[in-house]
């Protein structure tokens, strides 16, 4: 039985005040969504106010990104060993905005993804393709090549301290979420791919989805057998909207 994971992606966004507004209520709140693992990624520099905000509570912390590098002259870069001295439990890893704003290629993306675990650090992997490569019918060829970078250089054994996320790019941030139907055959098709290396792991590992979920599609979307999951953009930063989702995830 996967326990689901409802994460939300802040991504450049917050501030002081706000982040006690939306914690605060968040924590207030969580009690609703017992049984459900909830967690926020947020902009480094709140790293620290987001830990003394949610230490003790049930809602776990990481951070959106980190380098491959363990210390050195990387001017700008943030370590995973950073992010642990700050409590993180997850870090993003291979988001489609780092991808395709920041050219991070799946080599880069497969050494972060190791540096994140050397560091304790549970990496949520994001995989996901265009709409152009959707309307070329070449979705799975794009996820699988995401994930098998990441698998032929780490093992699939790492996966038992990951989460993978499905995050098709057409979804994100655009109003146009992929129907439960879409999300699902993407995801049984990870399951699948993985199940050819390790089908124990396979069962074992979340599959978060994330595109434009929001409190009224949520529900439909954690409803597919092979959707362990969400993860949250723009609905992450609204307290009532991500309260939702996290009980939508409870319910199914
Ligand atoms: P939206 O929920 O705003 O579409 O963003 C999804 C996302 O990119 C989460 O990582």
């Amino acid at each position: 039985m996967r326990t689901k994971l409802v994460a939300g992606n802040w991504k450049m966004h917050g501030g002081l005040a706000a982040n006690r507004e939306l914690l605060d209520a968040l924590k207030a709140a969580s009690a609703d969504w017992s049984g459900v693992e909830s967690a926020v990624c947020v902009p480094f520099p709140y790293l620290h106010q987001v830990r003394e905000l949610l230490r003790g509570t049930p809602i776990a912390w990481g951070a959106q990104n980190l380098s491959e590098h363990e210390a050195g002259a990387y001017t700008g870069e943030v370590s995973g060993a950073m992010l642990r001295d700050f409590e993180c439990r997850y870090v993003i890893v291979g988001h489609s905005e780092r991808r395709r704003l920041y050219g991070e290629q799946d080599a880069q993306v497969a050494a972060k993804f190791a540096a994140a675990q050397r560091a304790g650090l549970v990496p949520i992997l994001c995989v996901g393709e265009t709409l152009e490569e959707r309307e070329q019918g070449a979705t799975e060829a794009v996820v699988a090549r995401q994930l098998d970078a990441v698998l032929d250089t780490a093992g699939v054994a790492a996966l038992r301290n990951a989460v993978l996320a499905y995050e098709p790019v057409w979804a994100i941030g655009t109003g146009r979420t992929a129907t439960p139907e879409q999300a699902q055959a993407v995801h049984r098709y990870l399951r699948e791919r993985i199940a050819g290396r390790d089908a124990e792991i396979a069962q074992e590992v979340r599959i978060l989805y994330g595109g434009s979920v929001k409190a009224g599609n949520a529900a439909q979307l954690f409803a597919m057998p092979d959707v362990d999951g969400g993860l949250i953009g723009g609905a992450s930063l609204i307290a009532e909207e991500f309260a939702a989702i996290c009980k939508a995830a409870k319910a199914e």
